[in-house]
Parts: structure tokens; C-alpha cells; sequence
């Protein structure tokens, strides 16, 4: 089973950036700590972080046909990364979308999410965990479809 994990716009300066909000760990430290999971439940994970939509979507359209599901905060594309969201959508895999924060009590332009409609499921406000639940879930869910 292989999951990309996909990071978007400025979350490579996560553990500088805004740490109240988004907690002191590294993109680094955050994908150590999935591959390290990853690694228990024998999976592989591949990452990847760009700070442009296109270099996203191109990486989504290249990984897809050799993965079994996605990771992916958007970041603020989340909120209108119209683009990206048709090429997870036309990955035709699961797709979990994680927020480190919670972005139900921010502003409110924060609160909708065009990703959210294409995704199984979304995580807000459980910080780097979030990821690992994530994960979790794509191989619990797997496995269940077919042991
Ligand atoms: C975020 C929330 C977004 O609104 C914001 O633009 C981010 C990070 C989060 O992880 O909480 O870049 O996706």
C-alpha cells in the first residue's frame, strides 16, 4: 500500500510559523513521525510539499495511478484551489484532507472548503496527529475492503 502525503502552500515554514496556531513541529519532524506509522503498519508514504498549485497538481497526476490513497492540506488553497481539487478529484482515490487547526473557529473565510466535498473525510484541529489519524484510517479502511 502506498499514500502521498501532500503539503500545500507555506506549510514548509511550519515550527516558525504562527506556532500557536499551528504547533512547533517541522514539515520534517511532521513527515519523520507518518513514515515512522508508515513504517509500523508497513505501508510506504510518500511526501511531498510545493507552495504552487500547479507543481501540486502536476506531482497528483504523476503519483496517482501507483497509490492507493492521499493526505493532503491543501492549505489556504483549501479554501478556493479550485484546480487542485478537480485533480484529486479525478485521482479516483481516497482522500482525507487534515488541518492543524481548526478552521470551523477562525475567520470565517476559513470555514468552507472546496476539497472537503471530493474528500472522504476531513480532520480540523488535532494538530500533527491529525496526520497520523489519517493514515490510520486510509489503512484500517483498506484492509477492510480487502484483507
Ligand atoms: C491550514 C488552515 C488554512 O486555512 C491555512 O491557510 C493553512 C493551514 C491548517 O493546517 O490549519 O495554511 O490548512
Amino acid at each position: 500500500m502506498r499514500i502521498l502525503l501532500i503539503h500545500g502552500p507555506n506549510l514548509n515554514m511550519l515550527g516558525r510559523r504562527e506556532t500557536a496556531t499551528y504547533g512547533d513541529k517541522t514539515l520534517s519532524e511532521i513527515n519523520s513521525l507518518v513514515a515512522k506509522r508508515a513504517q509500523e503498519l508497513g505501508v510506504e508514504v510518500l511526501s511531498f510539499q510545493s507552495n504552487s498549485e500547479g507543481a501540486l497538481i502536476d506531482f497528483i497526476q504523476t503519483e496517482s495511478a501507483r497509490a492507493d490513497g492521499i493526505i493532503i492540506n491543501p492549505g489556504a488553497l483549501t479554501h478556493y484551489g479550485l484546480s487542485l481539487r478537480d485533480a484529486l478529484a479525478d485521482s479516483a482515490l481516497p482522500v482525507i484532507e487534515v488541518h492543524l487547526s481548526n478552521i470551523y473557529t477562525r475567520e470565517e473565510w476559513r470555514h468552507k472548503s472546496v476539497v472537503a466535498p471530493i474528500a472522504k473525510g476531513q480532520i480540523s484541529g488535532l494538530g500533527w496527529r491529525g496526520y497520523i489519524l489519517a493514515l490510520e484510517f486510509l489503512v484500517a479502511d483498506k484492509n477492510e475492503a480487502s484483507p
